[in-house]
């Protein structure tokens, strides 16, 4: 029973990854890094870090938030703004979680005494500090943002720190405000304007979406952030990834057990976790092989199915005919590319009318993407193509029942 209870898995799907744990990604570190350095010689920088859904955003900030205060002295906050839909409330994030997180005891009572007047509450052994919720407060500081983090660099300097990095996450309740747009550019202006300099680093993490709904409030946001745009990871890479979790955990994996994970999970960070996470589960031995991969895939690819595709698709496509016609796509050979009239000879008249809006329709959702073939597609990855083919079966037993 020991065994049992006290095994560990290594995998962490659906959070940002500890940064031990973090593979990959070194031209984006590289680049961001040089940026650090820039900002420690006192130049702003302002980067927005895109990238599909799951893809390591979030990780890749809280990295970079990590590599910044461990080897260049920074202090940081990274901020999830996923509730908050005004400035008030983006602010009171911003504040609440820069006095909480820094762990310089002198630079934290400081901070403490100069927000003192909007701080409502110390709890928890002054680990969980509340932050004023009046709006005429906050307001003050949103108007007041430059000189405050001036004072709070001020503040930082005489404990020798050299910069502040902020990482602004899950902008999506916030970039339809067109507020928040304008808030930036002039925040950066005023910066440019200003005589003295200011060591801050801004990050904003988002889906493409968000930072071209920025643009439409404010054109200029387009030139204030460098984009690191990240993609799937590489075959290389994802192996990588695969042999540094288990090997954390003392388990060697087969070499053809290897490129079965790596092929199901196809570069995505977020379903690499989750089949490792399923196949860690499975294996009972301490060494991974074919079988326990496939047992592993499997089990990954229904909870994949149930926790992003059943929400985002077979909820979302009401149509019994969408259902019926992305069932008939499931049976299509895994890792193969299809051709739109091929799956026309396949589908009935009703499917066929509906067909090109269908695939819109999934394309949109990001199940399913062109190749650079004409009429030509492709499941984004094949784990997603593996639950399709599970559902479709599923539903199959279902009516045989009925
Ligand atoms: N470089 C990496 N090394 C190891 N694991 C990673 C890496 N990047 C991301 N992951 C893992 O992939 C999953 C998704 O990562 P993350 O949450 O950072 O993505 P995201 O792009 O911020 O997603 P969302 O758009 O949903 O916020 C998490 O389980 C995370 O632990
Ligand atoms: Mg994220």
């Amino acid at each position: 029973m020991v065994g049992i209870t006290s095994k560990e898995s290594p995998f962490t799907p659906g959070r940002p990854v500890p940064f031990d744990y973090f593979v990959a990604r070194f031209k984006e570190i590289e680049r961001l890094e040089r940026a650090i350095k820039q900002v420690s010689s006192g130049r702003n920088e302002n980067v927005f870090i895109s990238g599909e859904r799951g893809i390591g955003k979030s990780s890749l900030a809280g990295f970079i938030r990590y590599l910044a205060e461990k080897e260049y002295s920074f202090i940081g906050a990274h901020c999830f703004l996923g509730g908050v839909k005004d400035l008030e409330g983006m602010i009171r994030v911003i504040f609440q979680r820069l006095l909480q997180e820094v762990s310089d005891k002198t630079i934290s009572d400081k901070l403490k005494s100069i927000f003192g007047k909007y701080i409502k509450g110390v709890n928890l052994f002054g680990v969980v500090i509340e932050f004023t919720e009046n709006r005429s407060e906050l307001h003050t500081l949103i108007d007041n943002f430059l000189p405050v983090i001036k004072k709070i660099n001020e503040t930082i300097k005489e404990r020798k720190k050299e910069g502040i990095i902020l990482v602004l996450d899950d902008l999506n309740g916030i970039t339809g405000v067109s507020e928040f747009a304008q808030f930036l550019k002039s925040f950066v202006d005023e910066l440019a304007t200003s005589r003295d300099s200011l060591p801050l680093f801004l990050i904003l993490v988002g889906i493409p979406e968000r930072r071209e709904e920025l643009i439409k409030h404010q054109p200029s946001v387009a030139r204030i952030f460098d984009i690191i745009d990240l993609s799937p990871m590489n075959k290389d890479e994802s192996k990588e990834f695969f042999n540094k979790m288990f090997g954390k955990r003392n388990i060697s994996v087969t070499s053809k057990a290897l490129s079965l994970m790596v092929r199901f999970s196809g570069g995505f960070p977020m379903l690499m976790h989750e089949v490792g996470d399923a196949v860690f589960w499975v294996d009972k031995d301490n060494c991974i092989d074919e079988g326990d991969t496939m047992n592993g895939i499997i089990e990954a690819a229904g909870i994949v199915g149930r926790k992003y595709l059943d929400p985002q698709v077979y909820q979302v496509l009401k149509s019994k005919t969408y259902h019926s016609t992305l069932r008939k796509m499931g049976k299509l050979p895994i890792g193969e590319s299809f051709q739109r009239k091929e799956i026309l000879k396949e589908v009935s008249e009703k499917e066929q009318k509906a067909f090109d809006s269908f695939i819109r329709r999934i394309k949109r959702l990001g199940i399913i993407k062109g190749t650079e073939v004409r009429g030509e597609y492709r499941f984004v990855s094949q784990l997603y193509h593996l639950y399709v083919l599970i559902e479709a079966f599923r539903a199959e037993k279902e009516k045989e029942i009925m």
